[in-house]
């Protein structure tokens, strides 16, 4: 078998660095040692070798305000890759009444063109015998995390007794509970308050969506998932509000993480006061950017552990997709893109600042979750049997982001003008350079569906273990007291 070997680079993975050369065949690694030869020879000099960036939260090409996101599964993972990105997990969004399955081989019929790997977490839209059936359909088929949007009243926003329930079930199947937490009926309220005085521009979508209400939905999804015995991932993690009650969750013991986005570890709410309208519409997502305070604790959850995660939510809307809003903020096509710009941002403004080492990068940008979405080792490790995606990172490489020369589909990007340093060298995905010498070297179709087990019965507890086996009292009702 052919085999490709990284020479000469520093591997470094979450927990330790060294210098070795890594072979790799048939799409995983074989060998990680000194001295290696091969057919062909990838030169890591000066540079460290590092797991792919796995990026578990996209939106590609989904129906969403009245349109369709812009990046597909061939533009989006071709940003991906470009920027040392190997694997995303996109959300299968079932529409009001379809089943999970039916949604499930829409997601299979567009991600055909990928290229990197990719795998899908199931969306909870709405709520009945079906959803509650396909459930188990969808962990057997791989998909084993469920998300719950707590906004959007009107289109996905479910209930409290639909969450609960729910919840109760991704438990049972040992699947991962995902909120977007934000309470839906405040924002909405303060939304109609809000186009009612008159204020329709893009700066009053911060306003109808405080750190308050993020705060209220992380704590009642931590208390929901406490009560349904099920682990809970926050995405989108933008406030102290949220971080707060994540933190203290943990401290508690319960299986909860948290997922801030590069955008809000980077970019302020200043941004939405742009006088260009456009400017600050290509910037309305949800949760929307926050002040330096919140920054700061995000980037203190990194460094601490109480924030596992860096993710991008890439939802890429055109600007004349964006400007569906141009009367109401709330007709704004909600997202940003950020796919291939999340690892050099992160290691520019995290590693190069001295606020995260660079085996703390690999961990909240490929391993943490990697293990999360129970597909660890093999992604996020660079391991013998692993699979081969792999990017090397040269720190001295430099750029300014421009929308000009990204992969992105779209006309503009949030983090126009950023000079980045640390970009890939090369980027492998399952052993295929796709990138080398920072040039993308496409192949539409390589990526693979990456299939995901439940998680094991004992990572699954939360606030408590219960010794299920202890002899209970037994009220008149025959009930026996609960625990929780
Ligand atoms: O504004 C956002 N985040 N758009 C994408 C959908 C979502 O809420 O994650
Ligand atoms: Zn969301
Ligand atoms: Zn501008
Ligand atoms: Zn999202």
């Amino acid at each position: 078998m052919a085999s490709t070997v990284i020479k000469g680079g520093t591997v470094v993975t979450a927990d330790l660095s060294y210098e070795a050369d890594v072979r790799v065949e048939g799409g995983i690694i074989t060998e990680i040692g000194t001295g290696l030869t091969g057919e062909r020879v990838l030169d890591a000099t000066g540079c460290y070798v590092m797991p792919g960036g796995i990026d578990p939260h996209t939106h590609l090409e989904m129906p969403f305000m009245g349109t369709y996101s812009t990046d597909d599964f061939e533009s989006g993972t071709r940003a991906a890759v470009s920027g040392g990105t190997t694997m995303v997990v996109d959300f299968v969004l079932p529409s009001q009444g379809q089943g999970l399955m039916d949604a499930a081989q829409m997601w299979h019929n567009k991600s055909g063109r990928a290229h990197c790997d990719y795998s899908y977490h199931m969306a909870i839209t709405w709520w009945g015998q079906k959803v509650w059936e396909d459930m188990e359909a969808s962990v057997k088929a791989g998909m084993t995390s469920f998300k719950h949007f707590m906004a959007y009243k009107g289109a996905l926003m479910v209930n409290d007794d639909e969450m609960y329930q729910s919840f109760k079930r991704v438990g049972d199947l040992g699947g991962l509970a995902m909120v977007h937490a934000e309470n839906g009926d405040v924002v909405a309220e303060l939304t109609a308050k809000l186009l009612a005085e008159g204020n329709t521009g893009p700066e009053a979508h911060a306003y109808s969506r405080p750190p308050q209400v993020e705060g209220e939905a992380t704590n009642r999804a931590i208390m929901i998932a406490d009560m349904a015995g099920v682990p809970l991932y926050v995405v989108h993690t933008s406030c102290e509000d949220a971080h707060e009650a994540i933190r203290r969750a943990r401290a508690q013991g319960k299986r909860v993480w948290g997922e801030p986005l590069i955008q809000h570890l980077t970019l302020d709410e200043s941004e939405y006061f742009n006088p260009d309208w456009d400017h600050a519409a290509r910037r309305v997502m949800s949760p929307p950017f926050r002040n330096k305070r919140h920054q700061d604790s995000l980037w203190a959850g990194l460094q601490s552990g109480s924030l596992s995660v860096v993710a991008t939510d890439h939802c890429a809307f055109t600007t004349e997709q964006k400007r569906f809003g141009l009367k109401s903020f709330a007709q704004i096509p909600n997202g940003t893109g950020g796919l291939e710009d999340r690892m050099p941002m992160l290691w520019t403004h995290g590693v190069n600042t001295g606020r995260l080492t660079p085996n703390e990068f690999v961990a909240v940008t490929s391993t943490n979750i990697a293990k999360i979405l129970n597909c660890y080792p093999k992604k996020g490790a660079v391991l013998v049997g692993a699979d081969a995606d792999l990017v090397v990172w040269d720190p001295e490489k430099e750029k300014v982001i421009s929308a000009k020369t990204q992969q992105s589909a779209i006309d503009y990007n949030v983090f126009e003008g950023q000079k980045v340093k640390g970009l890939p060298r090369y980027t492998l995905s399952r052993g295929r350079v796709a990138v080398e010498d920072g040039t993308v070297i496409p192949k539409e179709g390589h990526g693979e569906f990456v299939a995901r087990a439940p998680r094991p019965a004992v990572n699954r507890a939360l606030s408590a273990w219960k010794d299920l086996t202890a002899p209970r009292p037994v009220a008149r009702s025959g009930m026996s007291p609960t625990g929780v």
